[in-house]
């Protein structure tokens, strides 16, 4: 039986909210694995709207949900996003929610950091969420983290607390900002430890367990590949990989527990905070498509920057992410226009290219090479099959797919759940 992970194949906010709950519904289990309270996923349930950052959308309808090692967790956001939930009639409980025992903690000062840097850099700014997902992933790195399970320890932290406090002692110092005060932080962290503990386990072993027993396990990713730390539109990325192959190394399951990779794509492009993004449009076709969309974040409200579809990026993203198949989604946006374009190429200082270099500057450089569509005027909005979208609409997707040689296995037609198109059934792979 397939498992399934979900990543975004673009720069995150792609619609994995809503597939991941349509999914969640045949899974025995939903898993993140990378990201913090960064990812934002808007997940409509009849009347009610759901907006989660840290907790894998599963949890909405009940399916037993495990934050996994990869991600970096802030304790006081977890528990805020906990109580929300439950104050929108959602159960929460070490039944429904399990959390990794070595997931590594975001703590105050991380924030800050994130912030500091973010005012100190002008106009080369990342454009980050400052939720503080950078330094938490730094620290984990530099061998300073405080992790999910020292919570239990808090008598025991001396020796870590020294290393965490002369490296962000000296940051700090440079932004002209107090040192850490320690016993301050040990008292937030006693004020916190239980009510995390409480879910808190080695989920590896239930994956494990899971995974021998035949159920079905969904890995739920944040943010895209071109946010990447590695494949993404560096420096102009996330901190994490968010590539389908960490779903392995940050759940604790091996890479062949992973299966099908559903790749998330819009029918369009976005991006929030700064970096390249050849199909920008800053013109009414951009505006338009905003307002269609509704681009605004989820996290930070930002609105975000819209353009035309670029097969040269999200066929990158299906190489570089593993992907089996593709979600297309909010294709209604695109109803109404008269032409669309996608974008099959690139040109860098005369130079044609089929795929996105590397490097900062040469991203930032390369012209879009465009191939004209015409639209369509009916509307595409709530079709579940086929046979409900127009014949442009479906020559559209088609020629999406030669040119990011990867087959659609969904398509999405509005925010409602029900309102997808199966195409594949990837649990069924
Ligand atoms: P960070 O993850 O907060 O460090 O932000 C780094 C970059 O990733 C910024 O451009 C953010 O806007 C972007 N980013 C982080 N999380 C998301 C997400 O869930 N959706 C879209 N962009 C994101």
């Amino acid at each position: 039986m397939a498992n399934v992970a979900v990543i975004g194949a673009q720069w995150g906010d792609e619609g994995k909210g809503k597939i991941v709950d349509w999914l969640a519904e045949r899974a025995d289990v939903v898993v993140r694995f990378q990201g913090g309270h960064n990812a934002g996923h808007t997940l409509v349930v009849g009347e009610k709207v759901y907006k989660l950052s840290l907790l894998p959308s599963g949890i909405v309808r009940g399916t037993p949900s495990v934050i996994g090692n990869g991600v970096v967790l802030d304790p006081w956001a977890l528990k805020a996003e906990i109580e929300k939930l439950t104050a929108q009639g959602v159960a929460i409980t070490p039944d429904t929610l399990m959390i990794a025992d070595n997931c590594a903690l975001i703590l105050p000062f991380h924030r800050d950091l994130d912030s500091l840097r973010e005012d100190a850099s002008g106009a080369g700014k990342i454009g980050t969420t400052r939720r503080g997902i950078g330094p938490a992933y730094e620290d984990k790195v530099g061998r300073r983290a405080i992790r999910v399970c020292d919570l239990a320890h808090l008598d025991a932290l001396d020796a870590q607390l020294d290393r965490l406090t002369a490296h962000h002692d000296a940051l700090r110092a440079g932004f002209g900002e107090p040192p850490i005060d320690r016993e301050a932080l040990v008292e937030e962290l006693r004020g916190i430890a239980a009510y995390v503990l409480q879910f808190a386990k080695p989920v590896w072993r239930d994956l494990n367990a899971l995974r021998a027993a035949g159920k079905r396990i969904l890995f739920e990713g944040a943010q895209g590949v071109l946010l990447d730390v590695d494949h993404g539109t560096y420096p102009f990325v996330t901190s994490s990989n968010t590539i389908s192959g960490t779903a392995a190394g940050g759940s604790g399951l091996g890479p062949s527990a992973v299966g099908f990779v559903l790749g998330i794509t819009k029918a369009y492009t976005t991006r929030v905070g700064s970096g390249p993004f050849p199909t920008e449009l800053e013109d009414e076709t951009g505006e338009r498509l905003g307002q269609r969309g509704h681009e605004f974040g989820t996290v930070t409200g930002r609105k975000r920057r819209c353009g035309w579809f670029d097969a040269v990026l999200v066929r990158q993203s299906a190489a570089v992410g593993g992907i089996t198949g593709i979600a297309l989604t909010k294709i209604d946006v695109l109803d109404g226009f008269d032409e669309i374009r996608i974008c099959t190429g690139y040109t860098l200082d005369g130079e044609t290219l089929d795929y996105f270099p590397s490097h900062a500057a040469d991203q930032a450089k390369v012209v879009p090479v465009y191939e004209t569509m015409k639209g369509w005027h009916e509307s595409t909005a709530g079709a579940r099959s086929w046979a409900d979208l127009p014949g442009q609409a479906i020559k559209y997707i088609r020629r999406i797919e030669e040119l990011i040689r990867c087959p659609v296995a969904l398509v999405s037609t509005s925010p409602e759940r029900e309102d997808t198109i199966l195409v594949r059934d990837p649990f069924a792979d």
